[in-house]
């Protein structure tokens, strides 16, 4: 193991409520950068978790009508669901209830007690329940909390200080001396004008108006104030009471991803309270901007929130991590749209990456059976030059961007080589090539060197989006060979051995029909019909490409070139195209359903000699009972996708009626499981 640590953390959520795509930005960027460093070389250590005190969750927990305990189980369940559908990599999960935790802050608050830096008095003034914050009366605008707008309260209660005063001239010392301490800077400015120049007044850290928290040890009238109890999960979680070596190894945390209205917290309270434990403070805290509606704020009142689950069903996850750390320099805010999203899994991933593998491997299959031919050696045409450059120096100006977490601009560098690579397809014209025997050993260089770029290509798209790479490297013939799927094989160019076998598969990423699936996700807010086209994956997909009949039009042109037309009109596809979907006769040996849907069922459907698992809309229409043993039509080569965290690898077949009734479509005489529908 690498002696090069790295920690990196996200907030820990407020499990109040289900998250939304805002809350997975900040995930999917914490898990970019962890996956990166990973790819690197460092010993990293990912954590996230879950904030479940205060009185923001018990106010939900009696809304919802669940114990308090209850209720954050359920939502953390779902939340743990979300990421694994998102891929996040987390090494550590928090939870602010758990024993681990809970011990540690007790110890913190006594330690800090025990030498007089926090100290017992009377608070009165305003609080901000949804933000969880006190404020002072000259702070507060008109009654209304400067963070969200919404209304405080007026509490006056008996409770603990700490003496901020005491640190505040160390801290602004420190943010002096260290630039990097708080990005971007425009958030330093504002800690430092707007919080520590006017001078720190001391924090109440207890209250006694309700009890989910974690009590004060010594005066079980008290609770911890909430963020005491949060912004510690950064060293409890690493064991810090305890003798452990997770601790020593890795704190200080190398960075705390936040959002910028959080940042009051991680920049003034946070390392005050890490100086009084003696502690070393953060190397940085990363505020980045947020994620809105073109209305404003993504807010459940509102009714504006974009769920990720929905989205990652219909795209993949990897679109949807893609669009996220491509579209929104890491730092500014950013306005979500569909269109835009739809726009951009087109362009750069149907488009440009897709595209490039797709018209890489056919022409490999068609002009050299699909083996990958060997190149030239010593004859370097000024294309091949500019792509090889291009591909060796792509590594390290990523790795300077993700420095700074420009995840955007890292990936901008990156899509340089993707469309570098498409150019150079076009410049070589291997078409041409193609046409003429004296030209063959060209051919098969211009080859050679477009798999060797898109080998570059899938190892830097490792860290944004960890599935695609492995079906890049599927159909270049190289999945098994992982020596060719690791950092250090960036620094060669060439390493790709000639003779591989090669082979064209589903697109990476189908063109979608923008028209059409804005419709459908405008549609889809109704709740129902959201688990309905759910239920059927690729189903929404449109991966009809043009026929070509002609060599040269069919490789030189860029995208799928299908036109957008209505869902009515009959779009033919060739018999080619047909071929490629894998229709087989499969029998389902199980059924049950999904806990907590309506309309969704776990299928075990067999294919003779193997079993695929499916996530299926079909309990309204069939029993579980009345499915096991039926033999149905099956997509076997259906790219698969995750249902409510369940993995769906197929597509059963089903007809339905203009009112909406589903019925499937039957086999009509014994044939055996497995049999191939043609
Ligand atoms: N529990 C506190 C954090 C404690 S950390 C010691 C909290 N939780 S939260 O659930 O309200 O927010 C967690 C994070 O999600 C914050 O960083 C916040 O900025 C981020 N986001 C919530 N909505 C967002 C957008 N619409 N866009 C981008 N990030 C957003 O605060």
């Amino acid at each position: 193991m690498s002696n090069k640590t790295f920690y990196i953390t996200t907030p820990i959520y407020y499990p109040s409520d289900k998250l939304h795509i805002g809350h997975s930005y900040t995930t999917v960027a914490a898990d970019a950068m962890a996956r990166f460093k990973r790819l690197t070389g460092y010993d990293v250590w990912f954590l996230t978790g879950t904030d479940e005190h205060g009185q923001k969750i018990q106010r939900s927990a009696e809304n919802a009508g669940k114990s308090n305990q209850r209720f954050v189980d359920d939502i953390v369940d779902w939340i743990k669901e979300l990421w694994s559908a998102l891929d996040i990599s987390y090494d550590d999960f928090i939870r602010t209830t758990e024993s681990r935790h809970k011990e540690a802050v007790q110890e913190v608050f006594n330690r800090l007690y025990r030498q007089g830096d926090i100290y017992r008095g009377r608070y009165e003034g305003w609080y901000c329940t949804p933000c969880e914050s006190f404020w002072t009366a000259r702070q507060v605008e008109g009654g209304n909390c400067p963070d969200c707008g919404r209304p405080v309260e007026l509490v006056a209660e008996e409770g603990y200080f700490f003496r901020m005063s005491r640190y505040a001239d160390r801290l602004l010392e420190h943010i002096n001396n260290n630039p990097d301490f708080i990005q971007p800077p425009s958030r330093k400015n504002e800690m430092v004008n707007n919080f520590l120049r006017p001078g720190l007044e001391d924090l109440c850290v207890s209250r006694t108006t309700f009890k989910w928290g974690v009590p004060v040890p010594f005066d079980r009238e008290h609770v911890i104030y909430v963020w005491l109890d949060a912004l510690s999960n950064y060293i409890t979680a690493l064991g810090y009471t305890r003798e452990e070596t997770l601790f020593h190894k890795y704190w200080p945390a190398d960075v705390h991803l936040i959002g910028k209205e959080i940042v009051r917290f991680h920049t003034i309270y946070w390392p005050i309270f890490l100086m009084a434990l003696g502690l070393p403070l953060p190397k940085q805290v990363f505020g980045h901007g947020w994620l809105i509606m073109k209305e404003g704020k993504m807010s459940k009142s509102r009714g504006n929130v974009i769920d990720p689950m929905i989205l990652m069903e219909r795209y993949g996850s990897d679109s949807i991590r893609y669009f996220l750390l491509r579209e929104i320099p890491f730092g500014a805010d950013g306005v979500f749209n569909n269109e835009s999203m739809l726009q951009r899994i087109n362009t750069d991933l149907a488009n440009d990456l897709g595209n490039l593998l797709s018209r890489t491997v056919t022409m490999i299959e068609r002009f050299f059976s699909g083996v990958i031919p060997a190149p030239v050696v010593g004859e370097e045409h000024s294309s091949d030059k500019e792509l090889r450059k291009l591909a060796l120096s792509t590594p390290s100006r990523m790795a300077e961007l993700m420095d700074k977490l420009q995840f955007s601009s890292a990936l901008e560098t990156l899509w340089a080589l993707v469309r570098r690579s498409n150019k150079y397809i076009d410049e070589n014209a291997p078409w041409l090539l193609a046409k003429k025997e004296e030209d063959r050993k060209r051919l098969g260089t211009v080859l050679y060197n477009l798999c060797e770029s898109l080998r570059f290509i899938s190892v830097l798209l490792l860290p944004f989006m960890p599935r695609t790479p492995m079906r890049i490297w599927s159909q270049l013939g190289i999945d098994t060979m992982q020596h060719l799927h690791q950092w250090d094989s960036l620094e060669k160019w060439g390493l790709l051995k000639p003779g591989v076998k090669a082979q064209r598969s589903a697109d990476l990423f189908p063109r979608l029909d923008i028209k059409r699936e804005l419709a459908s996700l405008l549609e889809g807010e109704d709740g129902d019909k959201k688990e309905q086209k759910a239920s059927f994956p690729g189903g929404e997909h449109t991966p009809v490409k043009e026929e070509k009949n002609n060599m040269e039009e069919s490789f030189s042109k860029k995208g799928n070139g299908r036109e957008q037309g209505s869902p009515e009109k009959t779009e033919f596809i060739s018999l080619e195209e047909f071929s490629r979907v894998d229709i087989r006769v499969g029998e389902i040996i199980s059924a049950e359903p999904v806990p907590k849907t309506e309309k969704l069922l776990k299928l075990m459907v067999s294919l003779g000699k193997e079993e695929r698992q499916v996530v299926a809309g079909l309990a309204l229409y069939y029993s579980p009972g009345e499915l096991t043993g039926k033999k149905v039509l099956f997509v076997s080569n259906l790219q698969p996708v995750k249902i409510r965290g369940l993995l769906s690898e197929g597509m059963i077949l089903a007809a339905s009626s203009p009112e909406g009734k589903v019925v499937l479509t039957a086999v009509d005489d014994d044939i055996p499981a497995g049999s191939k529908i043609s």
